[in-house]
């Protein structure tokens, strides 16, 4: 924790809002914190039964993202395209001091949250998005299939297939695509062919949707769909929007970023805290924070934000599958189990059972802790008016649980006087999310 000595910088440094980089700075590398785990992650592996889902992992996905998967270089090379890509999306993004919030909670914590919500598409899904279509496009390929939860991560996928010339074929989550009709025609205006799933489209959505053609549907099975969906079309090529070890990577482009801009600030975080579904977003903020506390020593604490529905984090950590369709390879990580059902939410991104093997071997080792906010979203969409009416932002809902625990820190520090630096991403806008904020808000 920083002493009041450290925190007496000038005037103009304690009241400034914001640290921004130039162009020039978006990061040339992004950061494979394998490079330096005190042991080897433990790799995918085969059930038991049935063919080989390891052998057909180079037909499930883009070429240079399985070899970034498996690659334990430190520091891998960003494309120059694609840093293109990255400055026409508006990278890099800033970093803002919250002190209207803080003035507002009456705490001693300095907060700061990074800006990821300036994104063409609504979050910061777009720089995984705009790597794996690049790599595909590279690759020869055609068209882009995915799951989506949330409806960031189809819609930054559209925006990305787009830009590079490829088409796109989007799984949505049925319960969440019936009350997003906006992000739904957005995803459309780009060219997106959609699908609220369960769908009829494929054997593992007709299995179900036949069932019960109102299933609420999960990211579980929307990935299944999207998968089958590439299989049968050798001109198509899934991609992956969380969980796998190359998607946080090309998110660490995030954090990367915001460890500079507290360079800028002269400050280093106590605590680290962002929503975690798969672990994409809270993977690109704080893994260059968690190599430092592997390599340098550091002592940050780093909070997942999740939902009741949904605590992965506190699930078994064993091998499991990352779909309802067990199509893919087990993943060692911590699970809820790959068919268990989960109630709906407004912060549905956050709505997966199993956590990115790359974070739960790290919460296997202590590194990080998780809270849970109860199913009704009460604390978590308040604890969003408040930074609303404050900073003047609207955080898509996921984001919202990061701003919720960063809140209870900064509202611990008040009653212990403790001037920690907090640090959250908000990973999403909520311009599109309206409806749930007035269903949960009764506004
Ligand atoms: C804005 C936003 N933040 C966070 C998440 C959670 O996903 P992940 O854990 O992969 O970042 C989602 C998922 O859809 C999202 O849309």
């Amino acid at each position: 924790m920083s002493s009041r000595k450290d925190t007496a910088k000038t005037a103009s440094a304690s009241t400034r809002r914001q640290f921004s980089l130039p162009v020039e700075e978006i990061p040339r590398k992004w950061y494979n914190i394998l490079a330096d785990l005190p042991e080897p992650l433990p790799p995918p592996m085969d059930p038991e039964e049935g063919e080989s889902r390891l052998s057909a992992l180079p037909e499930m996905l883009i070429g240079e993202c399985l070899k970034q998967e498996m690659s334990t270089e430190r520091w891998i090379d960003v494309p120059e395209d694609l840093i293109s890509l990255y400055a026409q999306a508006g990278r890099p993004r800033p970093l803002f001091r919250a002190l209207s919030l803080e003035r507002h909670l009456k705490t001693p914590a300095r907060l700061y949250y990074k800006g990821e919500f300036y994104s063409p598409t609504g979050s910061h899904k777009v720089n995984t998005a705009l790597a794996q279509a690049y790599y595909a496009k590279e690759a020869g390929f055609e068209r882009l299939t995915t799951e989506t939860g949330a409806g960031q991560w189809g819609t930054a996928l559209a925006y990305a297939a787009t830009l590079v010339g490829l088409r796109c074929t989007v799984y949505w989550v049925r319960a969440v695509s019936k009350w997003k009709q906006s992000r739904m025609n957005f995803m459309r205006l780009m060219g997106a062919e959609v699908f609220p799933s369960p769908s009829d489209k494929t054997e593992t959505g007709r299995k179900l949707f036949e069932k019960n053609p109102d299933h609420p549907g999960s990211l579980g099975i929307a990935i299944s769909e999207g998968l089958e969906d590439a299989k049968r079309d050798k001109k198509a090529i899934y991609s992956l929007g969380s969980v796998l070890n190359h998607v946080l990577l090309h998110q660490t482009i995030i954090g990367l970023e915001t460890q500079k801009q507290f360079e800028m600030a002269g400050e280093y975080p106590d605590l680290v805290i962002s929503c975690l579904g798969g672990g994409s977003n809270f993977g690109g903020f704080a893994l260059p924070f968690l190599g430092d506390a592997l390599t340098k020593g550091k002592k940050t604490r780093f909070i997942a934000a999740q939902s009741q529905v949904a605590p992965n984090l506190q699930g078994e950590y064993r091998y499991d599958f990352a779909d309802h369709g067990e199509l893919t390879p087990l993943l060692k990580m911590y699970t809820l189990g790959h068919r268990v059902d989960m109630e709906p939410i407004k912060g549905d991104g956050l709505r997966y059972h199993g956590c990115s093997p790359i974070l739960s071997y790290l919460r296997s080792k202590g590194y990080i802790d998780t809270v849970a906010y109860p199913q009704d979203e009460k604390h978590v969409f308040e604890r969003a008016r408040t930074f609303i009416l404050t900073e003047g932002f609207l955080p898509a809902p996921e984001s919202a649980y990061s701003i919720a625990c960063a809140i209870d820190e900064a509202v611990k520090c008040k009653e212990t006087g403790e001037e920690k630096v907090i640090a959250f991403n908000i990973s999403g806008h909520g311009f599109m999310d309206m409806e749930g904020y007035s269903e949960v808000l009764g506004l």
